[in-house]
């Protein structure tokens, strides 16, 4: 028996493969623009809808599941991180939030590694010397960046992506601590080599701090003034979990006055606007949100995405629900 075509609505252009799997059993309406689609027309186009596909630049909350109606079965986002989706409003109206997780794991802890390696490294000042025509030569002296071998690198946030990460810094001959709600495994701190130890003492004693917490109220500046004249002088900070997981004001300060040594960030507060004082300094990293930004993963994503949404439409569990 074939079951009735449902009408899924895609806020945003995703991989074609992902389009594919929604659109052989369901019709599928999708913003076409590289540009975010408005709230106005978004409230406007999800009516009627029984599932959404949303990324992380639109607001899923209590107005527009209203808007939605109450047909609505699954939300579906495009990323890992979740803060753009309201999940007890979607819980209170019986609709099914769900995220990817794992299939950008690795992508995302390959630009936090290179993150810690350009910025102890100073390969974005170097890139900028060799482009802007100013002279150089090589010298005993010149642009000298920092070792990572034998130093701590802290991350905050054990999870899938702040694991991968320590493997790889691990290869680098780095040593790991981390802070995080609950202990990881034993055989995994093993595996890591890994010491779990409070903010305070992790800040305190990392040649790096990599940030891979989720957003949320409890983390919002999780990382200000205070935070970062707790760290070393020496010591530098990578972000890409979510910007305002850091206090970027503060940040600028901190770099500007050498309070810590560097940084290297993927995502930014009130972005995509990145602090005018970040733009003017040396020693940090901008790239603009890269974490995922390969072929494959984003392929991954949106076909996982889409799994989502098709599960939940035949009534079966969904294979990655946002469970907190
Ligand atoms: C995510 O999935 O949360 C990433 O930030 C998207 O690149």
């Amino acid at each position: 028996m074939s079951r009735p075509r449902r009408h899924v609505v895609v806020t945003g252009r995703i991989p074609v493969e992902g389009i594919d799997m929604l659109a052989a059993d369901h019709e599928v309406w999708a913003w076409d623009s590289t540009d975010p689609i408005s709230r106005d027309e978004l409230l406007q186009r999800v009516g009627g809808a029984d599932a959404i596909v949303s990324l992380l630049t639109e607001r899923i909350d209590a107005e527009l599941l209203h808007a939605a109606g109450s047909q609505l079965q699954v939300v579906a986002n495009v990323a890992v991180g979740y803060n753009n989706i309201d999940v007890p409003a979607c819980r209170e109206r019986d609709v099914i939030a769900t995220n990817t997780p794992g299939v950008l794991t690795d992508a995302t802890a390959d630009i936090a590694m290179a993150l810690i390696l350009m910025s102890t490294r100073r390969l974005q000042e170097g890139e900028r010397v060799i482009r802007s025509g100013q002279p150089w030569q090589w010298g005993m002296f010149y642009m000298l960046g920092t070792a990572i071998q034998g130093r701590r690198l802290g991350i905050v946030g054990m999870g899938q992506i702040g694991a991968a990460l320590a493997r790889r810094a691990k290869a680098f001959g780095m040593t790991i601590a981390y802070s995080n709600r609950r202990a990881i495994a034993d055989d995994l701190a093993a595996e890591l080599g890994c010491v779990r130890m409070d903010m305070d003492e992790l800040l305190a004693t990392s040649d790096v701090v990599s940030l891979h917490c989720p957003y949320s109220p409890e983390t919002h500046h999780l990382i200000g003034a205070p935070q970062l004249a707790a760290m070393r002088t020496s010591a530098y900070l990578i972000n890409t979990a979510r910007g305002p997981v850091v206090d970027e004001a503060a940040l600028a300060d901190a770099l500007a006055g050498g309070q810590i040594a560097g940084a290297g960030l993927d995502v930014f507060e009130h972005e995509p606007t990145v602090h005018p004082r970040l733009l003017e300094l040396d020693n940090v990293v901008l790239i603009p949100h890269l974490g995922s930004a390969t072929v494959e993963t984003r392929t991954a994503m949106a076909t996982l995405a889409a799994a989502n949404v098709l599960a939940v439409l035949r009534g079966e569990p969904a294979p990655t629900p946002i469970s907190t």
